[in-house]
């Protein structure tokens, strides 16, 4: 019996050796595995990982290098009197988890200044580990924004990070559009205090084409189009389609706007939780018969102050397309011959009163 009480000792002494082998392998592979990249994004939350191997008396403490005290515990409880105030009201562990040798760190309201390197250094009675995460922040580039005026295209994006790019192009492509960069750079980069980029780009604008405006960040890529139709003609008695003519997009998960002038929004169409809702705004709702299956603005009603600059926005995840087409109302026939309409001074008044506020338009 003795020999074998013996035999069993040596057995558990060399599978005792055999552990703490695996983990001094497992330790040393930690530290140099190399930095674990994370990305996190700008004014989310972002969990930056590590564990350890479970054991009592857990000490962990985050470091942002070099020496920048994010989040320390010990003695079963958090300690933050040392914490750097970047981090105040930002951090927490998964103290349920630690336990379990997971020493995670949960960073809400992600900021620019939290890109870098950290350190996870824990500490149980059966050792010390550590182990490094590059940390990246990313603010993606969420919307580009292209406007015309005064024959000039602007292009704009902003809340960007990492420093973002514009280019322009064409559809069909054309030897005046400024592809190469370098005969019209009006493009200029600010930042704003919280690190973040804003991008704004002006060029001539090309009829007849498709001008298409590319805003690149890290690797996100957004894209905004615009291009003008031929004019519709309308009189104020009839009913006047106006076409979208957008292609390109997957029209199922779009949202679509239309707009006067392209300040004034007449309807939108948002799709959300797989639904499309549509909505007129309360000024167009007696102007607007409805939306075609593509996306065909259907006016009646109209008067002069409607003649205009109508233009459809259709937007996806990736791209935004804008299609703009100038509305020209020409007064009935049978009230074009002044004053025809009738001798009532009251119709008189009436159209005393439409001139001024087509003056009035003109004048803004
Ligand atoms: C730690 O726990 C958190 C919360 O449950 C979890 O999101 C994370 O993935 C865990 N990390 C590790 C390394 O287990
Ligand atoms: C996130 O931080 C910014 C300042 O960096 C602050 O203005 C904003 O209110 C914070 N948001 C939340 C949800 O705490
Ligand atoms: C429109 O552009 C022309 C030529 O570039 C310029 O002279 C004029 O002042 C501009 N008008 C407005 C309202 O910006
Ligand atoms: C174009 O503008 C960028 C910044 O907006 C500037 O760095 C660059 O030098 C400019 N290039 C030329 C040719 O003017
Ligand atoms: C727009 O679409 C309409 C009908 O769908 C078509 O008649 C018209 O030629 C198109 N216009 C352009 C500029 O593509
Ligand atoms: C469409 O509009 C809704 C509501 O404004 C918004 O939540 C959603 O992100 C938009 N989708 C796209 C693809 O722009």
């Amino acid at each position: 019996m003795g020999f074998v009480g013996t035999w069993g000792q040596i057995s558990l002494m060399s599978r005792g050796r055999l552990v703490s082998v695996v983990i001094l392998l497992l330790s040393v592979r930690v530290t140099d595995g190399g930095d674990l990249p994370v990305t996190c994004v700008f004014s989310e939350d972002c969990v930056l990982p590590c564990s350890f191997q479970p054991a009592s008396d857990e000490v962990i403490h985050w470091i942002k290098q070099f020496d920048i005290p994010v989040h320390s515990y010990y003695y079963s409880t958090d300690h933050l009197d040392s914490q750097n105030q970047q981090y105040g009201q930002r951090t927490s562990l998964f103290n349920d988890q630690i336990p379990k040798g997971n020493a995670s760190l949960l960073l809400k309201n992600v900021t620019i200044q939290d890109q870098g390197r950290y350190q996870c250094y824990t500490s149980t009675v059966t050792g010390n580990q550590e182990s490094f995460i590059n940390n990246k922040v990313e603010a993606p580039i969420r919307l580009v924004d292209i406007q015309l005026s005064n024959d000039t295209i602007t292009c704009r994006s902003t809340g960007i990070y990492p420093e973002p790019k514009l280019t322009w192009s064409t559809d069909p492509r054309s030897d005046l559009s400024p592809d190469t960069g370098t005969s019209q750079n009006s493009t200029s980069t600010k930042v704003n205090d919280q690190g973040l980029y804003e991008i704004t780009s002006t060029i001539p604008f090309i009829r007849d084409r498709t001008n298409i405006c590319t805003v690149t960040s890290g690797k996100t890529e957004k894209t905004a189009t615009l291009k003008q139709q031929a004019p519709v003609h309308s009189s104020p008695s009839s009913e006047v389609s106006i076409p979208c003519n957008d292609s390109q997009s997957d029209l199922l998960t779009s949202n679509i706007t239309w707009r006067f002038n392209q300040k004034v929004t007449i309807l939108t169409l948002t799709y959300t939780n797989d639904k499309h809702q549509m909505h007129v705004e309360d000024n167009w709702k007696e102007q607007v018969q409805d939306m075609s299956d593509t996306l065909s603005l259907r006016l009646h009603r109209l008067t002069m102050k409607h003649q205009g600059i109508y233009s459809c926005e259709v937007s996806t995840d990736r791209d935004t397309h804008l299609v703009l087409t100038y509305l020209e109302i020409t007064p009935d026939k049978r009230i074009t011959g002044k004053g025809t309409r009738s001798g009532n001074i009251t119709g008189g008044v009436i159209g005393v009163l439409l001139v001024a506020v087509v003056y009035i338009n003109i004048q803004e």
